[in-house]
């Protein structure tokens, strides 16, 4: 049996990803570690909350005590860390949060995964670890910076993060990769693009241009909307990082990617359609700042080495997505009436 440690559970890749092994490996058993910030919700996992192969634990990734206990209780096989502050407009507004969580928190797991994986020590020195442990982390294809019209990001474009929100993932995959070769311990770094599908949190353009077009609110499009994203249905990041977590040598980064470009006001026009509103609800308002123009994945080395593919191409997965949001109305207005509102109200209120 493998015992993973799986961090930001409750979010909206981490808890598709819990839901994934569970169903996927019937000999996988789970902590699920979240510290249950505004986009960590219990709501997102509370149809496998029976489940004993799952065990919820509420708690912070930078908390070294919490940390080292669970690996002392758990001896964890893998750890996949998704928990980060994910948001960013949000780094815009709050940039220290991110270093915080983002850098120092994944430096704290990597730490205390190698005190508890290691064996002993060969004889040039370096460690030895227990034979089939892995640590994944989980990054962003916006490590890479912006392309212009052509190209693509593949696993050697040179970082160039210019968010931060995306400066601060970059360190984590700097600090994560520094402790695969100075400590040689095992280690993959996934790079995927812009995610999409059930449990996102409406802060993020698709649940929000739903959510506001559901309640004929205007949608706010940024600059000229034709910023460019390389949409992946949730699902398929999910099975791209357990066959990496499974099966990927160590020290391999991979991009994951959906070949889905599309422009912003595209996807905000299939929304609008598929809700059967009017174009008239769109609002171009003030561009977010050092906005990213567009965003490209050359995922041709997971297919190579691994044989993955995306199985959900988009125009499926759109409507499989807006199905899920408006048969779960109850969980979007749950959000939508609490802090979310005065968020928004902060966010867009000058624009
Ligand atoms: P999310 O914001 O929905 O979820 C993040 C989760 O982490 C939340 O449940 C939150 O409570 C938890 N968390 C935050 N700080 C924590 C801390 N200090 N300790 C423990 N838990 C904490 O984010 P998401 O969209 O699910 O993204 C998950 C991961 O995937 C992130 O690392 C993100 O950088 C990466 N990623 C996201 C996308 C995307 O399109 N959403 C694409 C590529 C990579
Ligand atoms: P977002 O979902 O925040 O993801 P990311 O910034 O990580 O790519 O935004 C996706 C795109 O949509 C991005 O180009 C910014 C744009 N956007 C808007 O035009 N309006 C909005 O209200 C939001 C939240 C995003």
């Amino acid at each position: 049996m493998k015992k993973f440690l799986v961090t930001g559970g409750a979010g909206f890749i981490g808890s598709n990803f819990v839901k994934y092994v569970l169903r996927e490996d019937s000999a996988a058993m789970i902590v699920n570690l979240d510290a249950l910030t505004y986009a960590g919700n219990l709501e997102n996992i509370e149809d496998i909350m029976d489940d004993d192969r799952n065990v919820f634990v509420k708690g912070d990734i930078a908390d070294r005590d919490l940390i080292e206990k669970l690996f002392g209780k758990y001896d964890f096989d893998y750890v996949v860390n998704f928990a980060a502050e994910s948001h960013v407009d949000r780094s815009i507004e709050d940039p220290e949060l991110f270093l915080r969580t983002n850098i120092m928190g994944t430096q704290c797991l990597l730490d205390v995964a190698k005190k508890f994986w290691q064996t002993g020590k060969d004889d040039q020195g370096y460690p030895v670890f227990r034979d089939g442990v892995k640590f994944l982390q989980v990054s962003t294809d916006e490590v890479y910076g912006a392309l212009g019209k052509t190209g693509l990001f593949s696993e050697v474009t040179p970082l160039a993060p210019n968010s931060p929100y995306s400066a601060s993932k970059a360190a984590a995959d700097m600090i994560a990769r520094s402790y695969n070769k100075t400590f040689k311990m095992p280690i993959n770094i996934t790079r995927c693009s812009n995610n999409y599908g059930p449990y996102q949190f409406p802060e993020k353009l698709i649940p929000l241009m739903f959510s506001n077009a559901k309640a004929d609110k205007s949608l706010p499009v940024y600059g000229d909307g034709k910023q460019v994203r390389d949409w992946l249905y949730v699902d398929d990041h999910c099975s791209a990082i357990y066959l990496v977590l499974t099966k990927a040598e160590s020290g391999e980064v991979y991009n994951i990617g959906g070949n889905n470009e599309m422009e912003n006001i595209e996807i905000v026009g299939l929304i609008l359609s598929n809700l059967g509103k009017s174009d008239s609800l769109i609002k171009y308002v003030q561009d977010r700042q050092g906005h990213d123009r567009r965003y490209a994945i050359d995922a041709s080395k997971i297919k190579k080495d691994l044989g993955w593919e995306p199985s959900i191409m988009f125009a499926q997965g759109i409507k499989m997505t807006i199905k899920w949001y408006l048969d779960n109305a109850k969980w979007l207005d749950s959000i939508t009436s609490g802090d979310y509102v005065k968020y928004y109200e902060k966010m867009y209120a000058d624009k």
